[in-house]
């Protein structure tokens, strides 16, 4: 062999391992991010409520204000019912059932004495997001709703999720399950 082939070959040799190093650092620098995606991604399946299959819907924090209302003790809280636009519009129209889509949102925190003046009540800590969702041939056994119970971002247990309906439909059964009526 000559020495310019010997070159070569050397050359080669060299190009090809730092090709090699090169897709190391590539696939080592994905690593986390492809980790920190599927993280981010099993949590959504898993935040689905049991039963239903209902999730915390995005952007409610931007919803409209049905009503406010407040729990006495022990619960101690403050609340506040907001809709999407179906469930604003249904309001509005005065229609009743409410159609497929609406969706209501209960937020709720520990009714909290302000710091800054003393006969004012303010929302403490969060405590549950409640949400109703209406799909009348999805959840026909529930009266068309279904429901989900979330503390911190995650869905309370199958058990807590029997009693909704129940109640709902005990007490609210004139009104399509729904208790809270638009705050004039
Ligand atoms: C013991 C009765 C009772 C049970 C059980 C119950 N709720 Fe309610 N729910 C109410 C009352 C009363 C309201 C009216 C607002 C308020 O007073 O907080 C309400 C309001 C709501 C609202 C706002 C729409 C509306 O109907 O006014 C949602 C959403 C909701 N509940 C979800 C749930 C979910 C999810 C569960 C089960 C995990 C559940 N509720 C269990 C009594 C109940």
């Amino acid at each position: 062999m000559t020495s310019i082939g010997t070159e070569k070959k050397k050359s080669s040799t060299i190009t090809v391992i730092t090709l090699a190093v090169l897709l190391l650092v590539v696939i080592l620098t994905c690593v986390p991010y492809l980790v920190s995606i599927a993280l981010a991604e099993g949590p959504a399946t898993a935040a689905a409520s049991p039963i239903f299959g209902v999730t915390i819907p995005a952007g409610y924090k931007q919803w409209e204000l049905i009503a406010p209302a407040e729990e006495a003790a022990p619960l101690n809280e403050l609340r506040a019912v907001v809709g999407n636009q179906t469930a604003i519009d249904a309001y509005q129209d005065g229609k009743l059932p409410f159609p497929d889509g609406t969706i209501f949102v209960k937020r709720a925190w520990k009714r909290t004495q302000s710091p800054d003046f003393a006969s004012a009540t303010i929302p403490g800590a969060a405590t549950t997001v409640q949400v109703m969702v209406k799909d009348s041939k999805k959840y026909a056994a529930t009266g068309g709703w279904g429901f989900g119970r979330f503390i911190n971002g995650k869905p309370v247990d199958e058990a807590q999720h029997r009693t909704c309906f129940a109640c709902h439909e005990a007490r609210a059964k004139g009104h399509d399950y729904v208790f809270t009526r638009l705050a004039p």
